[in-house]
């Protein structure tokens, strides 16, 4: 007699692990199709199986079924949830916690654990929200970065230039100057955009350039030109020595005096050669520039500039 209860208890662990999902039909009225899934439970008293309903997502099992009554299910209580059919004992807590950089994306609920996601700007990696990587300049942006993703970066290709660090710049086209009706006085690199200059009178008759220019125009023009050699860094003496071979009137040691003292570097640059410009409007300023740097013997600025024309 114990030998063959042991031996249908085998055999029934045997059927039980080899159909992993059984069902039969529910008979609820809205669900007349859907098949409920079930178990077997083992009833002690009666020292047999039933095959129990096992209870729906949000709620878990009580009681088990017995050969009277079908499976008592309880709502998950506050702060747990259960996702799927099941015949726990007991309802998952919600263990999942926002920590640094992360914001309640759903809140726990009694069918799902609550979801965190990285704010803006931030990405998921080995459980940390880590900010968006900035694309250098030169390079830009080919792929948004998204809560789990990082961004993806490209070199500028030929064409396009990105001067910022960014995030969410991609590279942006050369500026095109003959399509504005300008000339191109400095070409741009990954770096730097192109600069366009209005054309003088002179050149009005070449296709490729039209006129007149305001004299705001010319100035913007100029300007860009000092911006290019004040990023040039020169040292002081270096200042002096181009200053004094620039074509033109030479400016008032004055301003040489005065400038020395108020700003360094850059803005030292590009002010001297502003006061340099004044007194010579008639001067074609690029021009002149590259005259200035090759008689100044400043090498790396002069090769720079004309490979910028
Ligand atoms: C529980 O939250 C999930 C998202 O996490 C949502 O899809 C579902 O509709 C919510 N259920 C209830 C009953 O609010
Ligand atoms: C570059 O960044 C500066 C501020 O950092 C901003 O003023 C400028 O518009 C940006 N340039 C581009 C092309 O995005
Ligand atoms: C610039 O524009 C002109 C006229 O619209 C066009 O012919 C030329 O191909 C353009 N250049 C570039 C580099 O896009």
């Amino acid at each position: 007699m114990i030998l063959i209860s042991l031996c249908t208890y085998v055999l029934s662990i045997i059927s039980f692990s080899s159909v992993p999902l059984v069902t039969q039909p529910i008979d609820h009225p809205q669900m007349e199709s859907f098949l409920v899934p079930v178990y077997q439970h083992w009833d002690d008293e009666l020292s047999q199986y039933h095959i129990c309903e096992q209870c729906p997502p949000g709620t878990y099992r009580k009681k088990h079924c017995n050969a009277e009554k079908r499976t008592e299910c309880a709502l998950c209580p506050d702060s747990h949830y259960t996702e799927y059919w099941n015949y726990l004992d007991e309802c998952q807590y919600c263990n999942v916690f926002c920590k640094e950089y992360q914001y309640v994306k759903n809140e726990c609920n009694s069918t799902h654990n609550r979801v965190c996601e990285c704010v803006e700007g931030h990405y998921f990696e080995f459980e940390f929200c880590l900010k968006h990587y900035k694309c250098p300049p030169g390079f830009g942006v080919k792929r948004l970065g998204t809560p789990y993703v990082n961004t993806e970066c490209m070199k500028c290709p030929r064409g396009f230039f990105s001067i910022n660090s960014s995030a969410s710049q991609p590279c942006q086209k050369h500026t095109n100057c003959t399509a504005l009706g300008l000339k191109q006085v400095l070409r741009g690199n990954a770096f730097q955009d192109n600069v366009c200059e209005p054309c003088r009178s002179s050149e009005a008759s070449n296709s490729r350039c039209s006129g007149p220019f305001s004299k705001k125009e010319i100035a913007l023009c100029d300007q860009a030109a000092f911006k290019f050699i004040a990023r040039q860094k020169l040292t002081l003496k270096q200042l002096r020595v181009l200053l004094a071979h620039l074509p033109g009137k030479k400016i008032s040691t004055q301003h040489l005096r005065g400038a020395r003292w108020m700003n360094t570097g850059q803005v030292q640059t590009f002010r001297l050669l502003k006061h340099w410009k004044i007194a010579n409007l008639r001067l074609d300023t690029v021009e002149a520039l590259l005259r200035g740097l090759k008689e100044a013997n400043i090498h790396d600025a002069y090769t720079k500039l004309l490979h910028r024309l």
